[in-house]
């Protein structure tokens, strides 16, 4: 699918973003194991997340949603699942695929994970190694690098384990197998990932210790079931920050948003390079902090992201690097080499669609360097069938001269089904 964007005259109004997707992924498989009834409201409807309900389903969950209004899950207790009789299939979805290893390996049933072309592409070493290590029998493609993954599920033991990169999806993984092992598990991360899982196994009655890492035994009991209603995805709501900040008749509220701290590196970002951002109501939803953010036009400045602000914006960096192209001066982002494992490599894909349209952008082994060229120029680019860089070019084309044609736009709807509606609805011509 091609989409046509053109720059409004103005950007206004209030939307709500959809259901955060790792929070829904992680409120599914969590809730599958937990002993009875839950409710989840704002559940994303996007594929990846569907992947998730899909497996579960597959496993014996019992899951009642049509995709509108309250998703009720019902948990059939730790040892709960039952074998798939056929292959699972993730998708698109690192995170369904790397939690549900986790998940797995510690299951007494034989289970197999594959994906789509792009998930088949990425690695997998990094929750394979360590699920071995703590007893795992898995194979896999290149010997357990690549899906398709086969686990001989079984009797798991803790281990003691450093993370060779800030990477939620692993920490959730291991944590997860940690909860079928023998003794603790204690994970150490070289900067903080998304600590969804942390919070909600905690709310869920596990006992969870920090400190010097995170500590995760087999609990005692069986988990609690959790509702929740599901905060507002900040990694959707980033699309509109950036658009609003940089358009220069502009305002945009975004209610309802997770504002988790190990999430909401692009407000710092951004706020850093001088965007009028403010965040009102905030309050907790659940486990999670939410708040309304409300953006308007600004003028911004180059900036560094580095360090452990990476992990805290790691999905946000493409979009942030329109910002980047209509700020004033250079913006350096490194220390970023992760994003070249995502839906596609993000450092690639991104430099060479943004030159397309007239961005100054050098690439960099582990980031990119961006020059300030003041105004982008509108043109045809494409998503490379990933959905960040789908609605990463949707906004540089609501900011850029001319007309601007983004080819695989549906990519969009593995995150964000609702978005090109949500354009539509904040544009004025
Ligand atoms: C996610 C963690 C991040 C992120 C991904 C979702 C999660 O990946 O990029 O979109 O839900 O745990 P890594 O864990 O590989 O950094």
């Amino acid at each position: 699918m091609r989409k046509t964007i053109r720059s409004p005259r103005r950007l206004r109004g209030s939307i709500e973003a959809p259901g955060d997707k790792s929070i829904s992924h992680r409120a599914a498989i969590l809730n599958a194991i937990a002993e009875g009834e839950a409710a989840v409201e704002s559940f994303q409807g996007g594929a990846d997340c569907l992947a998730t309900l899909r497996c579960l389903r597959a496993l014996g969950v019992k899951i009642d949603w049509d995709g509108q209004g309250t998703l009720r899950i019902q948990g059939g207790g730790r040892f709960g699942l039952r074998e798939s009789a056929d292959v699972l299939n993730a998708g698109n979805s690192g995170t369904t695929m790397r939690l549900l290893a986790g998940l797995l390996a510690g299951q007494s049933f034989f289970s197999v994970l594959t994906g789509d072309a792009s998930l088949r592409s990425r690695p997998m070493e990094r929750v394979v190694e360590p699920l071995r290590a703590m007893g795992a029998r898995i194979q896999g493609r290149a010997g357990g690098a690549r899906p398709p993954l086969a686990i001989e599920g079984g009797s798991l033991r803790g281990i003691r384990y450093r993370l060779p990169v800030a990477s939620a999806q692993v920490k959730s993984a291991l944590s997860l197998a940690a909860l079928y092992g023998e003794g603790e598990t204690l994970l150490e991360e070289p900067a903080p990932s998304r600590d969804h899982t942390e919070r909600m196994l905690r709310a869920m009655g596990v006992e969870i210790l920090g400190g010097d890492g995170l500590r995760v035994s087999p609990p005692q009991r069986e988990l609690t079931p959790l509702s929740l209603r599901v905060p507002g995805d900040i990694s959707a709501a980033a699309f509109w920050m950036v658009a609003a900040a940089v358009h220069p008749d502009a305002e945009i509220r975004l209610a309802g948003v997770g504002v988790n701290p190990s999430r909401s590196g692009i407000i710092d970002a951004l706020a850093g390079m001088g965007a009028s951002i403010t965040l009102e109501e905030e309050r907790m939803w659940g486990c999670e902090p939410v708040a309304d953010i409300v953006v308007r036009s600004s003028s911004l400045r180059g900036t560094v992201v580095e360090g452990s602000l990476i992990p805290r914006l790691i999905d946000e960096l493409p979009v942030l690097a329109v910002a980047a192209c209509l700020a004033e001066g250079e913006t350096i982002i490194r220390e970023a080499g992760e994003l070249r494992l995502k839906e596609s490599d993000r450092i690639r894909t991104t430099v060479l669609e943004l030159r397309r349209l007239g961005a100054s952008i050098e690439e960099q082994p582990d980031g990119m360097v961006i020059q300030g060229v003041g105004c982008l120029k509108g043109g045809a680019c494409g998503s490379h069938g990933d959905h960040r860089l789908a609605m990463t070019l949707a906004v540089a084309g609501l900011l850029a001269q001319g007309e601007t044609v983004v080819r695989g736009a549906e990519a969009s709807s593995i995150s964000y089904p609702g978005f090109w509606h949500h354009l539509e609805e904040l544009s004025s011509y």
